[in-house]
């Protein structure tokens, strides 16, 4: 075992560190930013489907569930196609309605998550077209899906889902990038720019995983805290939900993602000197407005760790904590905004004494309901 976690201490610990290359290893042979080459073998007949597509439902749980909800963003922007992301146990359950039009995506790691499975079966019933996006080749939910894109992560074997998380979300993103691309609701500007800035994102992550150090003091300072919120807007609100989860699935701490903006219709009520918050606040689009929810903590006394851009000069002064980031484009950046977060949760639960590879009452994959 000490030989297959490669000199790591947990094999959570390698599989964050492995991102760069897992990442990198999902685009090899499919996207070449320079000569504009981007092909997914696995997606050929069914193709047109996607991109006359009315919508797209999502179905997935967990991690995967997440990576949805990113994409859900990254879909509606580039290709301007409706999505949903449901949780594959609330779909199975409830007569969803499937349209002609309609097409499924099914995110899931290991391929075998239950409940993802039977929405699966569900939406064939009803004539839907199934893409599966799964990282264990042959896995159940690739076989019964029509088509699909393998993440090509390589194993996962600690509980708490990593790379397997960038790996979908670089799938996605690809899947997303052919459909506007041959829809035309982007601009060659844009996909060239986008392609490019993909290629970039392993470089990037390597400079993330560099802020172990700055990340492990963080967690000597919080691992006694009770509760933790997790604050992002936009493309940073799923990441916020992630964070969240990393943390309680493997330190047993509660915690709480939010989208910053609704954190005053509840969250809001439980910040005082004892609360850390932690904002997901790169420079993009809703910049600003998280700088003002930032201040909505502060007044509060809540202990405000953020995550920013390289070179952000506003935050320093208000947050008690700064992690940052490589710069990369906002549709892109919760690829790299995920990593301190993941460490986050990693150093916390080592700091604590807990099982991080196999946490209580958790597994790798849900195989029954
Ligand atoms: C379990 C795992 C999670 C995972 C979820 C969905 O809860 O512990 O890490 O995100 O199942 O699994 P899947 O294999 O379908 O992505």
């Amino acid at each position: 075992e000490a030989i297959e976690k490669g000199g790591y201490e947990h094999f959570m610990l390698k599989e964050i560190f492995e991102q760069p290359k897992s990442i990198s290893d999902c685009m090899r042979g499919r996207l070449d930013a320079n000569a504009g080459r981007l092909v997914l073998g696995g997606i050929r007949e069914y193709a047109n489907k996607l991109v006359n597509a009315d919508r797209i439902v999502i179905v997935a749980c967990g991690t995967s569930w997440h990576a949805g909800l990113v994409a859900e963003y990254f879909f509606e922007e580039f290709c301007r196609i409706p999505v949903e992301v449901e949780y594959a146990s609330e779909f199975r359950y409830r007569n969803p309605i499937i349209n002609e039009g309609d097409v499924v995506i099914a995110i899931s790691q290991s391929g075998e998550t239950a409940d993802t499975l039977a929405a699966i079966e569900l939406a064939k019933s009803k004539g839907a077209i199934i893409f599966g996006v799964c990282n264990v080749v042959g896995s159940s939910i690739a076989r019964t899906s029509h088509e699909g894109a393998y993440t090509h992560a390589g194993p996962e074997i600690g509980v708490a889902s990593t790379k397997a998380f960038t790996a979908q979300l670089t799938v996605l993103n690809m899947i997303a990038l052919r459909v506007a691309h041959k829809k035309g609701t982007i601009s060659e500007r844009r996909y060239h720019e986008l392609l490019v800035e993909l290629e970039n994102i392993p470089t990037k992550v390597e400079k993330a995983l560099k802020l172990e150090p700055i990340i492990k003091e963080i967690a000597e300072l919080f691992k006694d805290a009770r509760n933790f919120l997790y604050l992002g807007r936009g493309f940073n609100f799923p990441v916020a939900l992630e964070g969240a989860l990393k943390l309680k699935e493997i330190s047993y701490i509660h915690a709480e993602g939010y989208p910053a903006a609704e954190m005053k219709h509840g969250p809001i009520a439980l910040i005082d000197e004892e609360m850390p918050v932690v904002f997901i606040a790169t420079r993009d689009s809703s910049y600003d407005k998280v700088v003002s929810n930032i201040q909505e903590v502060k007044a509060r006394k809540g202990k405000v760790i953020a995550v920013v851009t390289e070179g952000d000069v506003l935050i320093p002064k208000m947050a008690e904590f700064v992690i940052e980031v490589p710069k990369t484009d906002e549709a892109l950046m919760p690829m790299v905004s995920v990593i301190p977060l993941q460490l986050l949760s990693y150093h916390i639960a080592v700091l604590r004494g807990c099982n991080v590879d196999q946490p209580r009452n958790l597994a790798k994959s849900v195989t029954v309901e």
